[in-house]
């Protein structure tokens, strides 16, 4: 078996930090949410992966390169605009031959591994399935109507009116039937080659297509509230570590992770938290869910339920709530003003609080 996985788009939903980073390389508990995808791939058993890459290619490419790192073996296939999810199978038939393959989309987060819906396919041995997942207001989604056994009678897209609550989520697994369909569809009335028609063309013609529910966490992480919540769910399983420096007058509290070469002086931590290699915490208030990055500076601050990117720094701000500050982004307050600041950054921004 093969993986897919999807890291082009546009990220629309997630500027401006999509506009200097591609969105699948955020960090969610200090990892780019592309490394927790290639992490539950290869729990699976999947070791040769295709990522499709858009004009963001250079930068996930320096993250990941050939993934021999993470054991992987990784093929970069480039799409010269985002022609929608079958497209991506299409432009990569050549790399996937007549293999069966799982395919990902590169910014969706379920923590919880993809095992019990690999073994299910491997078991069954439809032609496709889909992975699914209960969910309250169906109709932002692709869903799936779904007959004893699992078998999917129909997919409908973001229905008006959905006769099931199955939404599909961003991991689905193939044979090489999925071909013919990708092949045999017409662009979507927003122009794009949907999955959801390729997928729906295999259940018209007769082939054996399965839903397989998820039960556990899932978040797509298009969207900044989302990167926050999943970041929190993430962190509320972490296990205390502290390697950096902390000194005699700063106190942490529950599961705190210091990474090597961070200083904490004379600050507060609550767990669950984490601060990143090299950064520096200085007369601060820091956590519960919070997140920072490698190279950060938090000097004078109160930050929770937050994520600061690498090389951010914050000086003199209290109460930053709800907040993603991007890479090398700075923001300083000349006084101590105790309002709440809701702060959404993009990379090398800078901003002064007023009082
Ligand atoms: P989406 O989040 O649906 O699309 P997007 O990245 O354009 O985001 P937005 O809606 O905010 O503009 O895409 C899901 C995943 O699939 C994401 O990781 C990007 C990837 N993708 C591609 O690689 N190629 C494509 O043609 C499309 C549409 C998405």
């Amino acid at each position: 078996m093969k993986a897919l996985v999807l890291s082009g788009g546009t990220g629309t939903r997630l500027r401006p930090f999509s506009y200097s980073m591609p969105k699948q390389l955020i960090p969610i508990a200090n990892k780019p949410v592309l490394e927790h995808v290639l992490e539950n791939i290869r729990d699976i058993g999947v070791t040769d992966i295709g990522i499709i890459v858009g004009d963001r290619e250079p930068e996930i490419a320096a993250v990941l390169g050939d993934g021999e790192e993470l054991g992987l073996r990784l093929t970069y296939l480039r799409q010269d605009a985002p022609r929608g999810l079958a497209h991506c199978v299409q432009i990569a038939k050549d790399f996937l031959g007549d293999d069966d393959f799982v395919m990902y989309l590169g910014d969706n987060m379920l923590p919880d591994g993809i095992t019990g819906a690999a073994e299910r396919f491997r078991e069954v041995g439809p032609a496709a399935q889909v992975v699914v997942q209960r969910v309250e207001d169906p109709r932002a989604f692709g869903v799936a109507e779904v007959g004893a056994e699992g078998v999917v009678e129909r997919l409908v897209e973001k229905p008006q009116q959905p006769k099931s609550d199955l939404a599909l989520i961003g991991v689905y697994f193939f044979t090489a039937a999925i071909h013919e369909a990708t092949d045999a569809i017409e662009p979507s009335a927003r122009g794009e080659l949907e999955i959801t028609d390729a997928v729906q063309w295999l259940v018209s013609s007769g082939a054996d297509v399965r839903a397989q529910e998820y039960t556990g966490y899932w978040k797509d992480t298009g969207k900044v509230d989302d990167v926050l919540e999943c970041n929190r769910e993430l962190l509320d399983h972490l296990v205390r570590d502290v390697e950096g420096q902390v000194d005699d007058e700063s106190v942490l509290i529950g599961p705190v992770v210091v990474a090597p070469g961070a200083r904490i002086v004379r600050s507060f931590i609550e767990g669950p938290a984490i601060i990143g290699p090299d950064s520096l915490v200085e007369d601060s208030r820091i956590g519960p869910h919070t997140s920072i990055g490698a190279q950060v500076s938090l000097v004078g601050t109160h930050i929770d339920y937050s994520i600061a990117l690498d090389g951010a720094s914050v000086s003199g701000v209290h109460a930053v709530h709800g907040s993603v500050i991007g890479r090398s982004a700075a923001v300083s307050s000349g006084d101590n003003s105790t309002r709440k600041h809701r702060l959404v950054v993009g990379d090398h921004t800078r901003i002064e609080v007023a009082a």
